[in-house]
């Protein structure tokens, strides 16, 4: 996030002779006018900088905020407010960093007349109409390390160790940090498990020799004809769903089965933390400074992406409410199938026959008054 509002503030001075200030927490800033001004000073030496000198918010839906009242929370429509703090700060853009929650309230504000420019932001790489976000390449780097470590005590002690990583209702980030961690068995919110398959890839490498395997799941796996496993429920949050722990469960039902040892390490919020990957960086830098030419073209209502390589941008109303999942054409399945990897169906079986188009685990909103 320091890297892109730095690319931002940098380039709205040098190539645009623009004044940049920031919403703190999101939209959550702009409902309550709470700002600062960021000037060249304030945007230098953050570029390594993991995190955002603006501080962000999982709950601000200008049109579902939640408000506490006595001991409860109401929901209030605080967009008009919103649009007003806007205007009368005499903007001219509104440039939104985020994931799909925030391009979908954008899609709605846009609605309401404000000129947006969107930057795509998640570890999960799983925002529609671009090839990757910035954040995942160093959730990826992070994740590969730990399951690097992993190997360790899996060898040693001849174990099935199990490590979760983030990613909500996309595989991306359990298949890239599986493959780049030697991963056996690679689980994904796509293909719904078979505890079976799983098994038999375990029975399949002791009987090898190799007496140990290392399963990498994302948070959003399930088991055939089974429900994602939810760990908490977020109320205040327009998406109030958090998920996690599915891997305690395949551990229990594999250690039952097979009779070998398991062990559970949930990597959790590690992952979204730390110095930025150069290749982070770089795209970041790159998502920036083509959000401010665009601002400065006139350009509105758009995402700034990355596709084949080149900058780009697709009208935000196009992202908002869709995600982009790992399906059976995405090479990375092909190369995880030709190693032999078990992706939670049987080795050899079509991926395509094993694809299920996520439902993600929603949570109807409570009233806006
Ligand atoms: O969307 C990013 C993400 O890190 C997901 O991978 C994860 O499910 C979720 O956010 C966790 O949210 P929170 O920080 O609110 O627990």
């Amino acid at each position: 996030m320091n890297a892109v509002i730095r690319a931002i503030v940098k380039t709205a001075h040098h190539d645009c002779d623009m004044d940049v200030i920031g919403f703190l927490d999101g939209y959550e800033g702009l409902i309550e006018n709470r700002y600062r001004e960021i000037n060249i000073k304030d945007a230098s030496g953050i570029l390594a900088l993991g995190g955002t000198i603006l501080g962000t918010s999982n709950r601000a839906d200008p049109f579902h905020f939640p408000v506490l009242q006595g001991e409860e929370y109401v929901y209030l429509d605080r967009s008009s407010q919103a649009v007003r703090n806007f205007n009368s700060l005499g903007l001219d853009a509104l440039i939104a960093i985020g994931g799909d929650g925030t391009m979908a309230a954008s899609a709605a504000m846009i609605d309401m007349g404000l000129p947006i420019v969107g930057v795509p932001k998640t570890i999960d790489n799983d925002l529609w109409g671009t090839d990757v976000t910035f954040g995942f390449d160093s959730a990826v780097i992070t994740a590969t390390e730990a399951v690097d470590k992993i190997h360790t005590t899996a060898q040693s002690h001849h174990r099935v160790m199990i490590v979760e990583v983030m990613g909500r209702y996309a595989g991306w980030l359990a298949l890239s940090a599986g493959l780049a961690g030697g991963g056996d068995i690679i689980l994904m919110p796509e293909y719904a498990y078979d505890i079976e398959a799983i098994c038999d890839q375990v029975r399949t490498r002791n009987a090898k020799g190799k007496n140990f395997s290392i399963v990498v799941v994302g948070e959003g796996a399930r088991q055939v004809g089974g429900e994602m496993v939810v760990k908490r429920v977020i109320e205040t949050s327009p998406d109030a769903i958090r998920l996690g722990g599915v891997s305690h469960q395949i551990a229990a039902q594999v250690e039952g089965l097979t009779n070998i040892e398991c062990r559970v390490t949930i990597l959790g919020h590690l992952l979204r933390g730390g110095s930025p990957s150069a290749f982070d960086r770089i795209l970041a830098t790159r998502l920036g400074v083509e959000a401010v030419k665009l601002v400065d073209a006139g350009g509105s209502g758009l995402l700034v992406t990355l596709r084949n390589g080149k900058m780009d941008s697709i009208p935000i109303k196009d992202v908002a409410g869709r995600i982009r999942t790992v399906t059976p054409d995405c090479d990375l399945i092909g190369t995880a199938s030709s190693l032999g990897i078990c992706l939670g169906f049987p080795i050899g079986a079509d991926p395509a026959e094993h694809y299920e188009e996520v439902k993600p685990a929603r949570r109807q909103p409570k009233q806006t008054t």
